[in-house]
């Protein structure tokens, strides 16, 4: 009979070794969804500064193949100060939200079939603290930049791993788009650094992937000719001429001829929905300039206009964004309203709705509006300043050290075109391994893909705007998913296997350079 506590003990340390996520950051249920959950949710705070109680927010989905060996994927929004739950709500998430029928009922919750959870665990994060639902009760810690901020988020993830012990050798990436671009390379040489220096848990970290990624104010900023002219947006001549007077350089150019060129140019593209140049806005941009001129935002931008598509979906905006004119730069990145321009083209009723509700709130174990303030997908709450430059030399770093990057780029993007993007990854100067050749989606084309040595990879996805995952779904699960499996064969197989009768030339040139 002494048998008996023994093998209870033996199991209770086999159930604490393997399920050792916090039983309080458990979601048991969430407003607006009835089915069961396809793998274990959780959600809570992580606090960054015991004294000012300063907490960041995160919404942890376990992977829904094989949780102990699918890779762990950090993922976060840029703008500054765009909570993360913009992806989750809206791109890559696990659920497609359906708008109530009449306004103030809560969305309904479907499974979305191309959540990146169905081959990865995923941590979305709402950071830095005054963004989403983090916050500090020291209101001083909103006054922020790209250093500050990345050390929290490094500290976040110490902690992270702390309370998810069964986590910590699975092979480990961050990912975002927009502003996160500057976001995760700043906050990958934390996580190195803190790798090299013995920090504690140890953290398995494989690399990184950045759609549409502010990275160098020169190149991002100079990209949008090319791209204009490429996407037929300005004439010949026009291009002719804006080229050969600007020599390249549109930005901040004191050749008078050359500023009156780049401004034509503007004057063309104005009235486009910058974050994908295909897609309507939501209003006129007379009647956009009219209700918005005056406002007070981000309560503003809660007005709607109409849509065609059968699912209600926010057309894209971004947060403290860069209008054509007024790219990132170094320094203080101002807010919309502080522009006095509107936020184009763009609706959250769907994600303030759910996040502002208070059994939402309850169910996901945020704090009340009272502490953290109303959600907003993106917030002028925080004072941000950009203190770290161009990205270039931390790309360099990294990708030197071993670690893999896929930089990807939905090609109608107008906000940080794909032109830029390809120049500044061709500019690293890296051996090109995999020659520019389609990659394929259900047999078509679904947008080009270069791969350099370094494990540095550059893709366009076809079709797509600003947030990939948001506009093509599919296409994005699916070179996810393959970038995945290449931890196991670290060949560049995008796509190939669609092509079973084509004999593949690259994949065999590949093979044989190895
Ligand atoms: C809206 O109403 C229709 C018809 O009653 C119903 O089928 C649908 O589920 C409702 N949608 C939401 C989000 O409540
Ligand atoms: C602008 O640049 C063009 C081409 O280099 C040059 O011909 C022109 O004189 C410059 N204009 C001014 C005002 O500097
Ligand atoms: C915040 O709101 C909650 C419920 O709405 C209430 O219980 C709590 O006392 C409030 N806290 C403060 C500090 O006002
Ligand atoms: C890149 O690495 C060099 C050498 O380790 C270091 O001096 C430099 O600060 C690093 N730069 C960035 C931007 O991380
Ligand atoms: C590319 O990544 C793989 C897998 O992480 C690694 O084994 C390899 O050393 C890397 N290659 C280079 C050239 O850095």
């Amino acid at each position: 009979m002494a048998v008996a506590p023994l093998l209870l003990i033996f199991l209770l340390t086999i159930v604490a070794s393997t399920s050792a996520a916090p039983p309080s950051h458990f979601i048991s249920h969430l407003p607006g969804f009835s089915g069961s959950f396809p793998s274990n949710h959780y959600s809570g705070y992580i606090t960054v500064d015991e004294e000012h109680e300063k907490n960041l927010f995160y919404y942890f989905v376990t992977s829904e193949g094989n949780p102990a060996e699918d890779p762990v994927v950090l993922w976060m929004n840029g703008g500054p100060g765009c909570s993360s739950f913009d992806g989750f709500v809206y791109e890559n998430g696990p659920f497609n939200f359906e708008a109530g029928n009449t306004s103030g009922t809560l969305p309904v919750l479907h499974l979305n079939p191309y959540s990146w959870s169905k081959v990865s665990s995923v941590i979305y994060l709402d950071s830095p603290a005054g963004t989403g639902l983090s916050y500090s009760l020291d209101h001083s810690d909103y006054i922020t930049g790209d250093i500050k901020t990345a050390a929290d988020s490094h500290k976040f993830l110490l902690k992270w791993f702390e309370l998810y012990p069964e986590f910590t050798d699975n092979p480990f990436y961050i990912s975002g788009e927009s502003y996160a671009g500057v976001y995760i390379p700043t906050l990958a040489a934390e996580v190195v650094k803190g790798i090299k220096e013995g920090a504690k848990p140890v953290i398995n970290f494989k690399g990184y992937l950045i759609g549409n990624g502010v990275t160098d104010m020169d190149i991002d900023a100079n990209s949008f000719v090319s791209f204009a002219h490429g996407m037929g947006l300005i004439p010949e001549d026009l291009y002719v001429e804006v080229h050969s007077v600007c020599e390249g350089k549109y930005y901040k150019n004191d050749n008078v001829t050359c500023q009156e060129k780049v401004a034509q140019v503007r004057l063309d593209l104005k009235d486009l929905n910058k974050y994908h140049i295909l897609e309507p806005c939501f209003h006129s941009p007379e009647q956009q300039e009219a209700e918005f001129v005056n406002s007070q935002l981000p309560s503003s931008f809660r007005k709607l206009g109409e849509t065609e598509r059968p699912l209600q979906v926010r057309k894209r905006m971004f947060g403290r964004a860069w209008p054509l004119n007024l790219p990132v730069q170094e320094g203080r990145v101002p807010t919309w309203p502080e522009l006095s321009r509107s936020l184009p083209c763009t609706s959250d009723e769907i994600a303030s709705s759910w996040l502002n509700n208070q059994a939402v709130r309850s169910a996901i174990h945020a704090e009340t509006i009272n502490i953290t303030g109303p959600w907003e997908l993106y917030t002028a709450k925080i004072d941000f300043t950009h203190d770290t430059g161009s990205m270039i030399e931390y790309h360099k770093n990294f990708t030197i050290q071993g670690y893999r990057a896929l930089i990807y780029s939905g090609d109608h993007d107008m906000c940080i075109p794909f032109t830029g993007t390809e120049a500044w990854t061709r500019s690293l100067g890296y051996k090109t391994i995999d020659k520019w050749r389609p990659w394929f989606y259900n047999d078509q084309v679904a947008g080009y893909i270069r791969g350099y040595d370094h494990n540095l990879t550059f893709m366009t996805v076809k079709g797509s705007g600003h947030a990939v995952p948001e506009y093509k779904p599919k296409e994005a699960l699916a070179f996810y998913s393959r970038w995945r499996e290449e931890l196991r064969s670290s060949i560049l197989s995008y796509g190939e296997q669609e092509r079973k009768n084509e004999p593949s030339f690259y994949y065999i040139i590949i093979i044989i350079l190895k």
